[in-house]
C-alpha cells in the first residue's frame, strides 16, 4: 500500500499551531501526541485544543493517546474529531470493547506498543485494529534517538499481518527522519511518524515530500 507521512505537531510552535498544521499541507495526517503527565512524563494538550485543530485544517487528525485510563478517554477524541485515535496497550484496560468504541463512532481504532511491550501477546486482537503503532523511542519527547533494535519487531508485526491477511496500517512513531525511514519501510512500516524531521527544518511541505520518496524507495 502507499507510503503515509504524519508529520508530529510536538515538534511544532504550539503558539501557532492553526499555521504549523497548514505549512505540512500534502500530508497524509496531523499526528497529536496527547501526553497527561502520568502515562509519560510531559504534558501537551487535550479535547479542546483537539477539537479546535480539527476545525482549523482540512488533514484529518492522528491523535496519538499517551494517556492513562485511555477506556474512558478515547471516545472524546472522536467525537473531538480525530479520524484515528492511537490508545496504549499497556494502557487500556479492555483494548477490544475499547476498539470496537473507537470503531463505532465512526474513527479509525490503533494501538501503540511502547519499545519493551512484544507484540505476539496481542496477535488475536489484530482483527479489531485498523492500525498498530510500533514505538521506536520510549514515549514523551521529540527528537529522541530512533531505537534500531526495534526493527526485528516491525517485521515480525508485518508477518503477522500477513499471515492473518489483515489490512491493518502499521505505523511507526520516534526517531523517524532521512537516515532511519528506509530502514523502517524495509522492515514493514508503511505510516511514518515525523516531528523534528519535518517542523525543525525551514520547509516542513518540502521534509514531507522528501521522506515520502525515500520511504517509497
Ligand atoms: C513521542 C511522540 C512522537 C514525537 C516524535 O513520544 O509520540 O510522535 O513527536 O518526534 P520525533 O519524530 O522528533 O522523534
Ligand atoms: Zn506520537
Amino acid at each position: 500500500m502507499a507510503v503515509q507521512i504524519n508529520p508530529s505537531i510536538l515538534s511544532a510552535d504550539f503558539s501557532r499551531l492553526a499555521e504549523e498544521a497548514k505549512a505540512v499541507d500534502g500530508a497524509d495526517w496531523l499526528h497529536v501526541d496527547v501526553m497527561d503527565n502520568h502515562f509519560v512524563p510531559n504534558l501537551t494538550l487535550g479535547v479542546p485544543v483537539v477539537e479546535s485543530l480539527a476545525r482549523a485544517t482540512d488533514t484529518p487528525l492522528d491523535c496519538h493517546l499517551m494517556i492513562e485510563n485511555p477506556d474512558r478517554w478515547a471516545p472524546q477524541y472522536v467525537e473531538a474529531g480525530a479520524g484515528s485515535v492511537t490508545f496504549h496497550a499497556e494502557a487500556a484496560a479492555a483494548p477490544v470493547r475499547l476498539a470496537r468504541e473507537i470503531r463505532a463512532k465512526g474513527a479509525r481504532a490503533s494501538m501503540a506498543l511502547k519499545p519493551a511491550t512484544p507484540i505476539e501477546p496481542y496477535e488475536d486482537l489484530l482483527p479489531e485494529l485498523d492500525m498498530l503503532l510500533v514505538m521506536t523511542v520510549e514515549p514523551g519527547f521529540g527528537g529522541q534517538a530512533f531505537l534500531d533494535i526495534m526493527l526485528p519487531k516491525i517485521r515480525r508485526t508485518r508477518e503477522l499481518i500477513s499471515k492473518h491477511g489483515l489490512k491493518l496500517w502499521l505505523q511507526v512513531d520516534g526517531g523517524v527522519s532521512a537516515s532511519t525511514i528506509e530502514q523502517c519501510a524495509e522492515a514493514g512500516a508503511d505510516v511514518f511518524v515525523a516531528g523534528s524531521a519535518v517542523y525543525d527544518t525551514d520547509d516542513p511541505a518540502a521534509a514531507v515530500s522528501m521522506l515520502r520518496r525515500q520511504a517509497a524507495e
